[in-house]
């Protein structure tokens, strides 16, 4: 049976170690769109110490096999088992030689996993099992073996035939055809595979080693994409050298390729030497991309080189163990844009990320810790908590080990377990180890699940000056796991005086005070901390740099909370306290119209909107950030039962009244910053941009903002200021907004990521009338429900981004896509299941919408043959 079919879950703690050594994989493909011929050399080795006979067993998905024989003998029939995705032979002799051939169709392979088919050429996509839609052979991270892989076919149709490593042979055949050799020295896993096969352009590039190895940097595209690569060559440059930098670490071969394509279900994918791309990862050009997406590219390229050390050289012993690649190289990766970008912007931003998307997966039926215990389809743990969750605990080794500690650990886990598949616990021991610091406590939070909250509170005495915080951590129990404990928090901690300076911190048994941050530890459910010769009642400034992945509360008032706005020095801080500021606004506003009561301003608020505003000094990037107000989403999650309507007009509401009351400033900032200078790609234009887009985001709010739109629209030359105005123009329903969006189509009609754009900007309108724009865009040319760019542009954007459009009262958002995730369900069970998680939250809102959501999922969970990946996640839903 197939794992997903049979719905059965996997268990961590049933890992057994595969009893053979395979000594040597020889692949041979003769590439052809309709069918491609796999022929399979493998020579197997019984493993020390293993007891024999032992049975080989291989994993094999939607394969025609033609042969297979066992030291060059055929065998027949009654040799091996074939059962579901399993090939077994019984008892296979100590050493021997396995051959097979079999026959694939990547033509008609539709899930985008295994061999398929991109436009003209054919390309591959592994992780997590996706080779045994290639050839049998054991498909599991922990059996390693080097890859000798001929290409073969016809010259004309397929001139590049690439795979991993370096190339060693090539030849002409007859008839038009031609083949090519590549040998990766290095031991690999099945999921780094990967081959490339057709006709691609590409840019060539060179980088020296710190050694003194000369990389040879290719980025293969289709040919009309030749002039939007130089932004992601320039990135993977900037990544090797500051993985040499910063890591110490050093590239191990002498070609690095990375290919492009438009259909592709992840973002990219770190085969090793051949990175495979989703183009919207690679393709910049100034007019076609925003700002987000040039920042998008330079992260995405950062990590998937940055695996090379953490994932390829050293990986991971099974796929429960996924975080330890992908926490640690999301980490790396957001270290290496904080330091090719602005620090603090980069740290708020994934704080953001991590409460939209992690917090609600914790707080909802998929709820898992970090390494998960089980799973039933490994795709569906792709999660954002076992990355962006797995990645602030990374950043928790950090903080407590600092960066001297830290990178002491990263040189032990390489000197211990290069070339090997590890565990988490591997790479604790060597953190700990090479600090010589006890971590057990800290393993929690590799089994945990759920978003610890911390009550805090906190008491002055003025006759002592002694003030004391007192912390009680507690996390809410999740669907999988009833009882939770204390975890170790990193709390780094500062007070400010009502003036905002800083006060020195001191405790009873110090000799001296200290300024600046202080860092405690945190380690049991209750903890007080006391602080002598404090002059004044302090505003304490509380986890700084969000210092641990958890929720805080503490009951600031208004002018508390103004003091940190204006004075902490820690830039998350500040921007933390706006958000608090702004939600608390937002969510009493939305209590007040559900009880029908007029909505009104607080002048705080407004107050606290003005200094951010008037700020000249600080990096406009920052203040960006702090005047975007709380998404829907992370509203809507603060609610006991979610108003949808309600938060969207409390929202639009104090947006609208900060534009009033700041009109003046808004449009004195925006006419500053919109400075009619030609596009510049630096950091600094870049960050006057985003504050540009916001303030003109308020302006749209005021009878004034159309018109900058409409001017702004007809100047621009960047794809970021396009994109501001005319989404601005939509979202206030402006007579422009039809004739930008034909303008926009008309002239990118041809180009697949421009379009995704066009999608997106009409996909997240809110109201109940979208549905049936969103129905109708689905008939457009440029969409394709084959294509998961698309997919996620149109229906993706519009379940998940788009709550007033999504959750309309009659329930007919809901209807339209459930119908997208049962047609989804027969061509990418993957992008299937992520569609289907758009229902996961429906416990949270009121009856009526309850029961509609219900309703559909239980229609998709009775569809019959039903996907695995869909099935867990309905089924987990409806539990
Ligand atoms: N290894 C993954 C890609 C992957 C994941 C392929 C799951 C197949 C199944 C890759 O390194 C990755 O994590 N990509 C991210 C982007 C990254 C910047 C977080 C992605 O594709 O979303
Ligand atoms: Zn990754």
């Amino acid at each position: 049976m197939k794992e997903g079919i049979s719905g059965k879950a996997i268990y961590r703690k049933d890992y057994t170690a595969y009893p053979w050594d395979v000594n040597r994989l020889d692949l041979h493909f003769e590439i052809g769109s309709e069918t491609t011929v796999v022929r399979a050399q493998m020579e197997f080795q019984l493993k020390d110490g293993t007891k024999s006979p032992q049975a080989i067993v291989l994993n094999g998905s939607d394969l025609q096999l033609v042969s297979i024989t066992l030291n060059d003998r055929v065998l027949s029939g009654e040799e091996y088992i074939i059962e579901g995705e399993t090939l077994t032979i019984p008892d296979a002799p100590q050493n021997c030689v396995l051959r097979t051939e079999v026959k694939i169709h990547p033509a008609s392979n539709s899930a985008l996993e295994g061999l398929y088919l991109s436009g003209q050429f054919l390309l591959t996509q592994c992780e997590a099992q996706g080779f045994r839609k290639i050839t049998w052979f054991p498909d599991r991270p922990d059996v390693m073996t080097t890859y000798r892989v001929t290409l073969e076919a016809d010259q004309s149709e397929f001139p590049v035939l690439l795979s991993n490593g370096n190339l060693v042979d090539a030849g002409e055949l007859t008839g038009g055809r031609h083949w090519v050799r590549w040998e990766d020295p290095f031991p690999k896993p099945t999921y780094l595979f990967a081959l490339v096969a057709g006709d691609l352009a590409l840019v060539e590039d060179h980088f020296t080693t710190r050694s003194g190895r000369d990389v040879v940097l290719r980025i293969y595209v289709e040919a009309e994409n030749l002039d939007r690569c130089e932004h992601a060559m320039e990135s993977l440059v900037n990544a090797m050298r500051w993985d040499e930098e910063r890591f110490d670490l050093e590239y191990d071969l002498d070609i690095y390729h990375i290919v492009a394509t438009n259909d592709f279900n992840m973002g990219a994918m770190e085969n090793k030497s051949l990175n495979i791309f989703n183009s919207k990862y690679v393709l910049a050009r100034p007019d076609t991309a925003t700002d987000a997406d040039y920042q998008g590219i330079e992260g995405v390229i950062g990590h998937e080189y940055f695996h090379n050390w953490t994932g390829n050289r050293v990986t991971c012993q099974d796929w429960f163990q996924l975080t330890l690649k992908e926490g640690l190289t999301v980490f790396r990766d957001e270290e290496f844009s904080a330091d090719m970008q602005s620090r603090a912007v980069k740290r708020i931003r994934d704080v953001r990320d991590l409460r939209s998307r992690q917090f609600p997966e914790d707080d909802g039926p998929m709820a898992h810790p970090i390494r998960p215990d089980h799973y039933v389809e490994i795709n569906n743990f792709y999660t954002a908590t076992v990355y962006q969750k797995g990645a602030t605990i990374i950043r928790m080794y950090h903080t407590l080990l600092g960066e001297d500690g830290f990178q002491k650990g990263m040189k032990l886990y390489f000197e211990r377990h290069d070339g090997q598949a590890v565990t988490c616990d591997d790479f604790l021991a060597a953190m700990a180890d090479a600090n010589g610091v006890n971590l057990d406590r800290f393993s929690l939070w590799y089994s945990q699940s759920g978003t610890p909250q911390v009550h805090v509170s906190d008491h002055y005495d003025a006759a002592t000056q002694r003030y004391t915080l007192k912390l009680k951590q507690h996390t809410p129990p999740t669907h999988e796991q009833k009882s939770k404990q204390a975890l170790v928090l990193p709390f780094a901690l500062g007070l400010l005086a009502a003036n905002g300076d800083e006060l020195p911190l001191q405790f009873e048994a110090e000799a001296d005070a200290a300024t600046g941050t202080r860092l405690l530890i945190v380690e049991e459910a209750e903890q007080e901390f006391i602080f002598i010769n404090i002059p004044e009642a302090p505003v304490p400034s509380l986890f700084r740099d969000y210092s641990a992945p958890v929720k805080v509360f503490f009951d600031y008032s208004p002018e508390q909370l103004a003091t940190l706005i204006a004075h902490d020095s820690d830039a998350f801080v500040r921007w933390d306290a706006a958000q608090r500021m702004a939600e608390d606004a937002i969510l009493k506003q939305c209590l007040a119209h559900a009880q029908g009561l007029e909505m009104t301003l607080d002048p705080s608020l407004v107050r606290a909107f003005k200094g951010i505003l008037s700020d000249q000094q600080a990096d406009p990037a920052l203040l960006a950030e702090a005047m975007t107000l709380p998404d829907e989403d992370y509203l809507a999650d603060q609610m006991d039962v979610v108003d949808v309507d309600g938060i969207h007009a409390a929202r639009k509401f104090i947006k609208k009244g900060l534009a009033v009351e700041l009109v003046s400033l808004l449009t004195a900032r925006f006419a500053k910053l919109n400075d009619g200078q030609p596009y510049q790609k630096s950091a600094t234009a870049m960050a006057r941009r985003s504050l540009k887009s916001i303030c003109l985001s308020y302006l749209l709010e005021t009878s004034a903002g159309e018109s900058l739109a409409a001017t702004q629209l007809e100047s621009s030359d960047n794809m970021t200021d396009t994109l501001a105005a005319i989404k601005g123009l939509i979202l206030m329903d402006s007579p422009l907004a039809a004739t930008a969006l034909s303008e926009f189509e008309s002239r990118w009609k041809a180009d697949a990521l421009v379009m995704d754009k066009w999608f997106i900007m009409q996909a997240i309108k809110p109201g109940r009338k979208t549905v049936d724009t969103v129905r109708k865009l689905m008939d457009h040319p440029a969409f394709s429900i084959q294509n998961p760019n698309k997919v996620r542009s149109l229906i993706g954007v519009f379940s998940m981004l788009n709550p007033t459009g999504f959750h309309t009262a009659d329930g007919s958002g809901y209807t339209f896509h459930a119908d997208r995730v049962i047609e989804l369900d027969g061509l990418n069970p993957q992008i299937a299941a992520r569609m289907a998680s758009a229902f996961n939250r429906w416990k949270r809102y009121d009856e009526s919408r309850k029961a509609l959501m219900k309703a559909e999922l239980q229609r998709i969970a009775a569809v019959d043959n039903l996907s695995g990946d869909v099935a867990e996640i309905v089924n987990n839903a409806l539990r």
